[in-house]
């Protein structure tokens, strides 16, 4: 069976219990991955494992080749990928140490590689975008978390933010006027690069802060590493979970 790929986030440098067996360093049409991708077992269960933000983790958001973290995961014969975004909360119920599954997304980023299609093929890439998640992946690791009584929110709209700084709280008013219900500097143009490649991509997100004005606190990154700890622990959990019901 084709290995799942996990591309880890802020927090999850490592999988535990991960037995690496084998390190590539890939080179793509669009340059070289974030760090080489490593190949691994999980207990019976083939893996990859792509940090994005490099190792030890340097590669800030807008920074990071999606392009050639997607072409190479998909090139070693990924079956899928599964996500780990660190993210902050919008609505109320998103509240520090919760995961969330996302299940859309709205793009603020900008400037960044958004796509394949460089017009090579002399065809236009205009692909369906309605669902930006896989359903199908997004189900096993909603069961994956029912099954191992994770707490989550099973659904939600991802705003992706163009970084590095935080927003103001004004941003954040606006993203919960569009609808966004936790706020992130990742998730884009990943999901919609896995989709031009057909790849089923999911998304577990790692609440680790209220958004800008949304908390008593200014927002520093030491108030969110506590909690990112934590959360990187449960992820962990649900996705050993999630390959032991594969
Ligand atoms: N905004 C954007 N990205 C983030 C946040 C946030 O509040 N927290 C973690 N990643």
């Amino acid at each position: 069976m084709s290995p799942l790929a996990i591309i880890g986030g802020t927090g999850v440098d490592d999988l535990e219990g991960l037995e690496i067996v084998n390190e590539h360093g890939i080179k793509t049409p669009f340059g070289e991955p974030s760090r080489p991708i490593q190949e691994g077992r999980l207990g019976e269960h083939s893996l990859l494992f792509l940090q994005r933000h490099g190792s030890p983790s340097a590669i800030p958001p807008h920074r990071i080749n999606y392009r050639a973290n997607l072409w190479a995961l998909n090139s070693m014969g990924a079956c899928g990928v599964v996500a780990i975004n660190a993210v902050g909360g919008i609505t109320e119920s998103m509240q520090p140490g919760r995961l969330v599954i996302p299940h859309q997304i709205v793009d603020y980023t900008w400037g960044r590689e958004h796509t394949f299609d460089e017009g090579q093929d002399g065809r236009l890439m205009h692909v369906d975008f309605t669902e930006p998640y896989n359903q199908g992946l997004r189900m096993e690791l909603l069961a994956a978390a029912d099954a191992a009584n994770i707490p989550h929110q099973a659904s939600g709209v991802y705003g992706a933010t163009q970084g590095p700084r935080l927003e103001t709280s004004a941003e954040v008013q606006r993203m919960a006027r569009d609808g966004c219900d936790v706020v992130g500097m990742t998730g884009m143009p990943e999901a919609a690069l896995a989709c031009e490649l057909e790849l089923p991509y999911a998304s577990v997100c790692m609440v680790v802060n209220p958004a800008a004005g949304l908390g008593t606190l200014p927002l520093t990154l030491t108030m969110m590493q506590d909690t990112l700890v934590r959360e990187a622990a449960v992820v962990r959990q649900l996705l050993r979970q999630l390959l032991r019901s594969r």
